[in-house]
């Protein structure tokens, strides 16, 4: 399976912070706010990403993660001329799929909990549908809002209701079998003149072939979109990293449990950042680990 982030938008929320800057460039605490979504999918055990961006944006990854091979990824890049939605990342992400099954992560995403390996491990053995992650919310007419019956079942999915049906809001991360860039080829722009991922989301419901994994109170699903959040995210990932001395989205400590650097490559990589805390942590990290 390969995995997309989708990291272009328009980032209007965080004006004028974002007037001359992609948002998922932006740092959360440390490190920029790609490195969050893109440890989730590392997390997952993918090792093929494409970064959709704005082509303004497009260089600014290029130069943060080169071929990847420092994460030991294949890291490629594709446009995405206006944010036209966020189903479009199959139509742009088609070709990188190569008729395959796809995850896709929104660049603005935290996730955080215990329980994530196992979850992402299981909803990537599914081969057929699609796994979206629900997560209770106190006000959820911003998001994208799923139903669920007592049998844990979808029964609907709408689109920033005005009267949600259930406080349970669809969060930025998918799972897709092969099925999903035709799938996404029948979509039509919504009112608001977006492909919308709540309508590809629907087609695997109405073909009953949705899943919909319910994030408990053990986890963390936190917005970076406004000012506040974004600090609040911040605050999160500082007091968590303090307190236990390890890292949130270390990438180059999730590329090493995987197995895609060795040991000396993460050296390398503590050498090259040991001006900064994250730097001297990959060091600590590399003593730490046998030869
Ligand atoms: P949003 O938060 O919906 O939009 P935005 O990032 O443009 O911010 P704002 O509302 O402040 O203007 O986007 C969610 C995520 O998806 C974010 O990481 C940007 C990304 N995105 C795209 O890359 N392309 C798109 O077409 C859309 C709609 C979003």
């Amino acid at each position: 399976m390969k995995g997309i982030i989708l990291a272009g938008g328009a980032g209007t929320r965080l004006y004028p912070a974002t007037l001359a800057a992609n948002k998922q460039l932006l740092a959360v605490y440390d490190k920029p706010m790609i490195y969050y979504p893109l440890s989730v999918l590392m997390t997952a055990g993918l090792r093929d990403i494409l970064i959709i961006s704005s082509p303004e944006a497009l260089p600014a990854y290029r130069r943060l993660f080169g071929d990847g091979a420092a994460l030991g990824l294949n890291m490629a890049y594709a446009e995405q001329p206006r944010p036209d939605g966020l189903a479009q990342a199959f139509l742009i992400g088609e070709r990188f799929l190569e008729g395959g099954p796809g995850a896709l992560i929104l660049g603005d995403n935290l996730f955080f909990g215990a329980g994530m390996t196992e979850l992402l491990a299981r909803a990537r053995r599914r081969s057929i549908g699609a796994t979206v992650f629900a997560y209770e919310v106190e006000d959820p007419t911003a998001y994208g809002v799923v139903e669920m019956g007592p049998d844990g079942r979808a029964l609907g999915i709408e689109e920033k209701p005005a009267k949600p049906r259930s406080n349970l809001a669809v969060t930025g991360l998918y799972f897709y079998d092969q099925e999903v860039c035709a799938l996404a080829r029948t979509l039509t722009p919504s009112a608001r003149g977006e492909l919308e991922i709540t309508d590809l989301n629907r087609l695997y419901l109405e073909a009953g072939r949705l899943h919909v994994e319910r994030l408990g109170r053990g986890y963390a699903w936190l917005d970076t979109g406004a000012h506040d959040s974004l600090l609040e995210a911040a605050e999160f990932v500082r007091a968590l990293q303090k307190r236990q001395g390890v890292y949130i989205a270390c990438l180059e400590e999730i590329a090493f449990h995987q197995g895609f650097i060795d040991r000396d490559q993460l050296r390398a990589r503590g050498e090259a950042l040991k001006a900064s805390d994250y730097g001297r942590y990959l060091l600590r990290l590399a003593d730490a680990a046998r030869a």
